[in-house]
């Protein structure tokens, strides 16, 4: 909102023991530069109207006029932290679920016999759209205490028309991004995926293009398999949405080539990506998003992340917040899964949750970075070294966060 007042509105963060941000420029960043985090001590970072005016170390800083100011003394600046894969808009829960799973109940023998995705596709329809825009504000907060500034937002659990369309608001409304993954299970009112797929094209994709910025579908066995997922998607890039894609989460099934076939943003999971799989988003355009969080709440393996970052792959990281697969919304955590698990640094995983994932969001050119001209989301760490991001396991490592140049939330 902007200020009545004359004069730009001005926020100095001060005294900053660290000021970590990925490499300088492009995006998305591979191989050695997705490992390059430069590093000023006793830092600084001046907001003007919503934008980083400059950054640097306290002895260059030169400040005239008004200023609100921040001590940042004993704490690290990080970019605002970009969560890329979120499905924000549901209601109810799956804690039920959680615990059949706990004594030995499997994730896929729950979808198959009607729980799991479905379960929740009831409450959700059930919730009003009054209650879905609760939900994603909800939702959305909690991100915000764990450092997300710019959140993705998936619908697909109302698979009928009322419904997407109503989440799909409800994330906009909610200030995430919409992606429409109204291809996310075949709903019990239909007999067959291609007649689900069917009515989706028609009947509800038009107008969800309106909404989203991106079009998701789940390719898996039990869900669609990679000729309806074609099908759809090349619609779906028709109305001129960019493509993203749930694939390789349980078994290899030809998802991630058809991400490199049609041009996909990005293809998510890869918990189940072979040698072949790795070696081709290796040299893809295709952003390959990690879940680490999903693999460990599923007790699955983890992805091929360290092969695929050695083989070239643009990587990303998010949560995979939802329901049934990842009751997680911290990215911190998600870092900290990154370097005990997956064999990524402190650096990379940085980097795979600002820059990288904003590239996946379309907007690398306005977040994640600590840089002049981007926007002024900034989370201070409650840390003498920006790495605690990762090394403070599950801990309160999030102190104060900055969004558009306002301190919108401090622990
Ligand atoms: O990304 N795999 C498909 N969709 C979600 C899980 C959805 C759910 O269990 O509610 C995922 O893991
Ligand atoms: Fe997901």
């Amino acid at each position: 909102m902007s200020s009545p007042v004359a004069g730009p509105r001005r926020l100095l963060i001060r005294d900053l023991e660290q000021l970590a941000t990925p490499a300088p420029a492009g995006a998305p960043l591979r191989r050695r530069e997705l490992g390059t985090v430069e590093v000023t001590e006793r830092a600084y970072v001046l907001c003007a109207e919503g934008c980083i005016e400059s950054v640097g170390t306290m002895d260059d800083l030169d400040v005239r006029g008004d200023v609100e100011e921040l001590d940042g003394r004993g704490m690290c600046a990080i970019p605002g932290l970009v969560d890329c894969h979120a499905h924000v808009c549901f209601a109810g829960d799956r804690v039920e679920e959680f615990s059949l799973r706990a004594a030995g109940a499997s994730y896929e023998e729950l979808h198959a016999a009607g729980g799991g995705i479905l379960a929740t596709v009831e409450a959700t329809r059930a919730a009003g759209e009054d209650g879905l825009r609760a939900a994603v504000e909800r939702h959305r907060d909690w991100m915000l205490r764990s450092g997300t500034t710019t959140f993705e937002g998936k619908s697909g659990y109302g698979l009928d028309r009322d419904t997407e369309l109503a989440s799909l608001r409800a994330i906009r409304d909610g200030g995430g991004v919409p992606t429409f993954l109204g291809a996310h299970a075949l709903p019990p009112e239909f007999g067959s995926a291609d007649a689900y797929l069917d009515f989706v094209v028609d009947e509800v994709l038009p107008e969800a293009a309106l909404l989203a910025e991106a079009v998701d579908i789940f390719v898996e066995r039990g869900a669609f398999n990679v000729d309806q997922a074609r099908r759809y998607l090349s619609e779906a890039q028709r109305l001129g949405l960019e493509l993203r894609l749930h694939a390789d989460q349980f078994t290899e099934a030809g998802g991630v080539e058809l991400a490199i076939e049609l041009g996909a943003r990005s293809v998510d999971h890869l918990e189940a990506t072979g040698e072949h799989g790795v070696r081709a988003l290796g040299e893809a355009e295709v952003t390959a998003v990690l879940l680490p969080a999903s693999a460990l709440f599923l007790d699955r393996p983890m992805p091929p992340a360290r092969s695929l970052v050695d083989a070239g792959a643009a990587v990303a990281l998010a949560t995979d917040f939802n329901p049934g697969s990842a009751f997680c919304e911290s990215l911190p955590l998600v870092c900290s899964l990154a370097c005990t698990q997956l064999g990524l640094s402190p650096a990379e995983a940085l980097t795979a949750c600002t820059v990288n994932a904003a590239h996946v969001l379309g907007r690398a050119d306005r977040k994640g970075r600590l840089a002049a001209g981007y926007d002024a989301d900034v989370v201070l760490l409650d840390a003498p070294d920006w790495r605690y991001l990762a090394y403070h396991l599950g801990g309160p490592v999030v102190a104060a966060v900055i969004r558009g140049g306002e301190a919108v939330w401090r622990r």
